[in-house]
């Protein structure tokens, strides 16, 4: 017989850790389910053995977030936690007990989505907003008002509002964001974010405003905690029609029902509608609608007597691993992928999941040909939970990460500090490859007729190595290729043509700039007028664009700095590639549709400089001279080019006519 006393213990100590993971670190260890039940456990072992104090146990407090960089603020009211169940009795039962409570009354409920997000609170004085708290310990929390303030559906003035208003609800991150910025830390061969929840819990806690801002936060309100007047609000069914008034991000549909039977009819729904809203959701919140009610049933230490949660199960699914995959990204980061026997799961087929990287397959100890059990974390991202071992063949070895690389004839290493293995040769076919994909790709120059395969060739046959050098390709060298025929390169001629005048947050975005997803190249887009104006910007005016955080502006002024980068733009444009952004106007400009000569070396502006300023107005730069050239800015060290602007009489600037040329006022 386990001594209880010990075991109290070891589940405390268990709890407590997995809390720190969740909420401090902002990366769980287990899944939710896991988690409830080590907390139903020690519940259990405590309540049949009161005479270890419990007092202080998790099963009686809050999580919490409060961390030493932030200034913590106390909640005007505490911000409580739920008692969770998922099973249909427990809620029937929950409903019995008010019934007991309330013998003669009419027991409205509603029934919410339960968002599966960050729990935060946001007060407003006299209708100002004035401060974005987390839930901390439920008593106190931290200031997160700079990575608050400016998420859409967060007004910073009510209308008509009480004198003070705790207004609560939850932070999230929807799916395509958390995508892209896994796509772009996949480039930078960073370790990937395990789920939207935890990306969402990391961001309210990053310093630096611009770098939360950089990543697309999403909130929902559900509630009200401190309230002057404080029956401002007699229902929870108001706060909602309220909170949307105001201008409020609220959930999309709560269900009003006037018995638990009745409830459980609603939970079903919210199941199968619950696919379709932007945010996760874990489960239904069922409350007391009426707030006199929800006074007089009150609370225990840690949760409200007239809620529950009811949590869905997450669905899971047993099923082979038939082999561990090594995917390459654009960078060179390798990720382990685990390629299943395809299995049914929360109504679509899982062929494939995330094994993360090295460590966690170690840690798991996953095995090709184990048989494994899947779970859809956070609804959409299939996860391997662990392994049935009673499953596994007697012939089975643990995963060598490395030995398998070499296997595969892969050159990869991995850095000590961190958990991902890289190709570190950016000369490596492989790679090259990934970025040529990448370039053609839909999200990017959308080149027809340039797949995988094609690809793999031009790669294989030193055909090609960067984007610029698919634009040197002619029929001859095309016809080389296996399975290609004079119509197929007929074809990629043209669609690598047509690839030309793609819109330039395509262009962008397929040079695979490190943390620049297709949202990031629009936003570059929105806020300048040329690749050259983004190249010449400093890292001070990239972070001034909406969207782009310090991380991006970095990156983004290391890209333009490095000289291969240079001279693969330069290529770029030769081949006539559209470095203008669609919402350059310039058609009042004088200079519109100018073309400029550059040659030689200007005193003080360098070529792209140059460039930019020329596209700022609407003119074009071309790399030879001819009677089509209107101007030519000449420096030090001409040459021919020069010789040939004396011989057809063109005008010919010096750096300063130059200047004047453009910005006639300011000379
Ligand atoms: S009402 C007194 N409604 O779930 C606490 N909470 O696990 C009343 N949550 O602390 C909370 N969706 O952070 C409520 N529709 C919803 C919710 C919701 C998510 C969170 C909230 C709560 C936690 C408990």
């Amino acid at each position: 017989m386990p001594n209880p006393q010990k075991e109290i213990a070891k589940l405390r100590a268990a709890i407590e850790q997995h809390d720190r993971l969740y909420y401090k670190d902002a990366t769980p260890r287990i899944d939710d389910q896991a988690y409830d039940s080590l907390k139903t456990c020690l519940a259990e072992l405590e309540s049949a053995n009161p005479e270890f104090d419990f007092d202080k146990s998790p099963t009686h407090a809050v999580g919490d977030d409060r961390l030493e960089a932030f200034q913590s603020y106390q909640h005007r009211k505490p911000m409580l936690s739920l008692d969770n169940t998922y099973n249909q009795e427990a809620l029937i039962e929950f409903g019995r007990r008010l019934e007991k409570r309330f013998p003669d009354q009419t027991l409205n409920y509603l029934v919410e989505p339960k968002i599966d997000g960050v729990a935060v609170s946001l007060t407003y004085e006299n209708g100002q907003f004035v401060r974005a708290v987390s839930r901390g310990n439920g008593t106190e929390g931290d200031d997160i008002t700079h990575n608050v303030r400016h998420i859409k559906g967060v007004p910073h003035s009510l209308d008509n509002a009480p004198a003070i208003l705790e207004v609560r609800g939850e932070i999230y991150m929807q799916h395509h964001e958390f995508e892209r910025i896994n796509a772009a830390r996949e480039l930078e061969g960073l370790q990937l974010y395990a789920n939207p929840r935890n990306l969402a819990a990391g961001t309210i806690k990053l310093l630096n405003p611009a770098e939360a801002r950089a990543r697309r936060l999403d909130i929902v309100l559900y509630g009200v905690g401190a309230c002057e007047p404080p029956r401002y609000f007699s229902h929870q069914a108001e706060i909602q029609q309220k909170l949307k008034k105001w201008g409020f991000a609220v959930l999309e549909k709560i269900w009003q029902t006037d018995g638990i039977e009745q409830v459980w009819t609603s939970i079903e729904a919210l199941d199968t509608l619950r696919q379709t809203f932007s945010y996760p959701t874990d489960g239904a919140v069922v409350k007391l609608d009426d707030f006199r009610l929800q006074d007089e049933a009150g609370y225990t230490a840690k949760a409200p007597r007239w809620a529950i949660a009811y949590k869905f199960e997450a669905e899971r699914a047993e099923t082979l691993l038939k082999e561990i995959s090594l995917q390459i990204g654009r960078t060179g980061a390798v990720t382990p992928v685990a390629i299943l026997e395809p299995v049914q799961l929360a109504g679509t087929t899982v062929s494939r999941a995330t094994l993360h990287n090295e460590d966690e397959i170690r840690r798991k100890d996953i095995r090709p040909g184990d048989t494994v059990r899947v779970q859809k974390a956070g609804e959409i991202i299939p996860q391997v939970l662990s392994v049935v071992e009673s499953k596994r063949p007697d012939d089975s070895l643990p995963f060598d990460f490395g030995a398998h690389l070499k296997a595969l004839g892969i050159e990869a290493e991995r850095d000590p500090s961190e958990a991902v293995w890289r190709i570190t040769r950016s000369d490596d076919p492989i790679r090259q490859q990934r970025e040529l994909q990448h370039f053609a790709s839909r999200a990017c120059m959308d080149i027809e007729n340039l797949g995988t395969a094609v690809v793999e060739q031009l790669v294989s046959r030193g055909l090609a190595q960067t984007p610029a050098d698919l634009y040197a390709l002619d029929a001859a060298r095309l016809l080389e290729l296996d399975k290609f025929a004079e119509k197929s390169a007929t074809n990629l001629l043209a669609a690598l043509e047509v690839s030309k005048g793609r819109e330039l947050w395509q262009l962008i975005h397929g040079l695979g700039i490190p943390h620049v997803g297709k949202q990031s190249a629009k936003d570059l887009e929105a806020h300048f007028d040329s690749l050259d104006a983004i190249a010449c910007a400093s890292e001070e005016q990239l972070e001034t664009v909406d969207g782009i955080g310090s991380i991006m502006a970095q990156s983004l002024h290391a890209w333009f700095e490095n000289a291969d980068n240079q001279a693969l733009l330069d290529r770029l444009r030769t081949y006539g590639l559209n470095f203008q952004s669609a919402r350059s106007d310039h058609s009042d400009s004088p200079l519109a549709g100018k073309i400029f000569v550059l040659t030689g070396s200007l005193p003080t502006l360098t070529r792209s400089e140059a460039t930019a300023l020329i596209e700022q107005v609407g003119g074009r730069t071309s790399s030879s001279v001819s009677k089509k050239t209107d101007y030519v800015v000449a420096g030090e060290a001409s040459g021919s080019k020069y010789a040939k602007a004396v011989k057809l009489e063109l005008t010919i600037l010096s750096e300063d006519d130059f200047k004047a040329l453009l910005n006639p006022i300011a000379t």
